[in-house]
Parts: C-alpha cells; sequence; structure tokens
C-alpha cells in the first residue's frame, strides 16, 4: 500500500510517499526555522503564513514523478501542534483526498515521531512489547507498547519538554534557536570528561515515569549569574546540562523497559537526533539485551513520512467532512 503523508503541526512542512509504512518512495521537507531565528523561538503566526506559501509547492516536489492513481491513501497529521499550521496540512489532506478520491487517516503526530522508527526497510522490525520514548521540542513521554493498536502512556513531563529545556538553556546562554544542535556543538567542545560541579538530576528516582526539566533549567540559569566568566564556561555549562538531561531520560526509559520486560525501545522526535542520548541509550539497553532503534537524523525532525508510516500500521480512514485539527491531542 501506498501512502502520501503530510506533516504541518509546527514549523516544518512535509509531504512524503512511503510503501507499506517502511519504504520512503519521496520525501520533501521545508522547514521555516530561519524565519524564527531573530525571534529565537517559534512564532506561529510566522510559521502558518509560510506553509500557506509552501504547502503547494512542496506536494508539486514529493508527487513529481507519481500519478494519482499511484497512491492508495492519504494520511495527515492532526494534531498536538499549532492551530493554524494544522489547518493547513488538514485542509490540503482533505481536498486531496476528495479530488482523489482516496481514503484518508488521521494520526497523532506523537505516534508519528514514534513510527519514523519504522521507516528502516532494510533493518529488522522492532520488536513488541517496546517502550517507546518520545522526546521533542514540545513533549517527553515514555509508552509503552504491546502492539500498534496497544498502547498504555506510562509519564511524561511534568513541565518543560526536553528540547524546550535546551531550546531555553540555549536562549539563556545567548546562543541561536533551536538550541538542541547548539548546546550538543558546544558540549562537545568541553574537554572536561567530569565537571568540577554537578547540575540537579529532576526525578531520577521518583517512583513513576514523569520527568521535570524546569528546576534543572533554572538551576543552571542561577549557576550561570553568580559568575563572572560564565561566557568562558560556556562550554563547561552546555556539557554538564546536557549530561544531566541524557542521564535522567536514559535511567527512566531503562526503568521503563527493565519494568515490563520490553523486547525493544523506540525512540523518536528532535532531541533523538542527539549523540550522547543516542550513545548512551544504545549502551544501556545493550547492557539489559535490548537493542534500541533511533531514526536516522532527516526522519528525527518532523516530516511526512513518519506520518505515512504510523498510518499505515493504523489503518482508519475517517470521512473528509469528520476529520478535524486537534492542537490539544495527546494519548487517550
Ligand atoms: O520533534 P521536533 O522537530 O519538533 C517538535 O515536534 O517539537 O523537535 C524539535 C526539538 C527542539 O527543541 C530542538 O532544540 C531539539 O528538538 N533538538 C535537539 C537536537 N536536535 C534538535 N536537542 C538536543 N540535541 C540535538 N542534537
Ligand atoms: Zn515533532
Amino acid at each position: 500500500m501506498i501512502i502520501l503523508g503530510i506533516e504541518t503541526t509546527c514549523d516544518e512542512t512535509g509531504v512524503a510517499i512511503v510503501e507499506d509504512g517502511r519504504k520512503v518512495l519521496s520525501n520533501v521537507v521545508s522547514s521555516s526555522v530561519e524565519l524564527h531565528k531573530k525571534y529565537k523561538g517559534i512564532v506561529p503566526e510566522v510559521a502558518a503564513r509560510e506553509q500557506v506559501r509552501v504547502i503547494i509547492p512542496v506536494l508539486r516536489e514529493t508527487i513529481f514523478n507519481f500519478k494519482p492513481n499511484d497512491i492508495d491513501a492519504i494520511a495527515v497529521s492532526v494534531g498536538p501542534g499549532l492551530v493554524g499550521s494544522l489547518l493547513v496540512g488538514v485542509e490540503t489532506a482533505k481536498t486531496l483526498s476528495v479530488v482523489w478520491s482516496k481514503p484518508l487517516v488521521p494520526v497523532n503526530h506523537l505516534m508519528g515521531h514514534i513510527y519514523a522508527n519504522w521507516l528502516m526497510q532494510n533493518s529488522k522490525l522492532p520488536e513488541f512489547p517496546l517502550v517507546a520514548l518520545i522526546v521533542s521540542g514540545g513533549h517527553t513521554d515514555l509508552l509503552l507498547m504491546i502492539d500498534h493498536n496497544q498502547i498504555k502512556w506510562l509519564g511524561g513531563t511534568l513541565d518543560d519538554a526536553a528540547g524546550e529545556a535546551f531550546d531555553k538553556v540555549a536562549r539563556f546562554l545567548g546562543l541561536p534557536y533551536p538550541g538542541g544542535p547548539e548546546i550538543e556543538k558546544l558540549a562537545t567542545s568541553c574537554q572536561r570528561l567530569k565537571t568540577k560541579f554537578q547540575f540537579p538530576r529532576p526525578m531520577i528516582g521518583s517512583n513513576n515515569f514523569d520527568f521535570s526539566f524546569s528546576g534543572l533549567k533554572t538551576a543552571v540559569v542561577n549557576y550561570a549569574r553568580q559568575m563572572s566568566d560564565f561566557k568562558i564556561q560556556l562550554s563547561t555549562i552546555a556539557h554538564e546540562f546536557q549530561n544531566a538531561v541524557v542521564e535522567v531520560i536514559v535511567t527512566k526509559t531503562i526503568k521503563a523497559a527493565r519494568k515490563f520486560g520490553a523486547k525493544s525501545i523506540v525512540v523518536g522526535g528532535g532531541v533523538a537526533a542527539n549523540k550522547l542520548l543516542r550513545s548512551q541509550l544504545t549502551v544501556h539497553g545493550s547492557q539489559l539485551g535490548i537493542p534500541v532503534r533511533f531514526p536516522t537524523i532527516e526522519y528525527c525532525i518532523d516530516n511526512g513520512a513518519m506520518i505515512a508510516a504510523g498510518a499505515y500500521f493504523n489503518f482508519k480512514p475517517v470521512s473528509p467532512e469528520k476529520i478535524q485539527a486537534k492542537p490539544n491531542l495527546y494519548f487517550s
């Protein structure tokens, strides 16, 4: 089955064509991140206007070598996300579904991030039961997946998401948006393996699978403010902050995998691009004998292919009149 997936929840406009939920035949992503840089964060109105401008060119480029008859269904990310941005994708998907007479499948954007791990057609399928970790700019969640349609939410952040913490700390340190890759670059330039100070690891030992990153962000700010030469120490601060975030995420994910007897761990979302997170979770997973899967970097960021994959493995079409943008969609 060949599905065309559309993703417009935040600042990316992505359209892709995927065969059987695994083989990416075409994938185009346009990002408005450069437009937001001067504001040091996403401006929803700017994002949506840019998406109105680029959705048709992105769609045209994606389907350049295809005819409507080659496509079996349309999938669209219906939330969570920014309402103006979501509407662009949902209305486009609705129109294509009606004009081409194709089934229309709504997909939860967060599940899409998980399904980015199915996009590697030459690797083994992730084995169930699995623990799924979503770490993005807006979310930090742990889920137990018994099967494709049997999902239990285990916990999530009580305040800032992991990516949001990276972005806020970066902004405070005077780094450009998005902050995650900038902090990672700085942290890598730090020569010290161990720093003289330690930031807190919030909720690392708590008896649940929740997270909290806002206190950690405040600890970084307080530490940096009391230093006269904090510009000199930037890389050490970035290094220790990244260590703290990664240690908490790895500890909780491994705890969940152990508790629920997971046969694999899959990770999705923008922060899944972080090299320290990728290596630490892989090492700790292998100590437990559990393979840890990360999407390739291009599928960690928002894209239409992960939405097409999500639709293939949970194929529940709805009529075009019924589909709606759901800015606050979560796990039900
Ligand atoms: O999944 P995503 O593209 O958008 C949302 O759905 O939120 O994630 C974007 C987030 C941003 O907060 C960005 O700073 C973070 O992912 N990010 C990273 C890295 N690359 C992107 N965080 C840490 N390390 C990275 N290498
Ligand atoms: Zn996302």
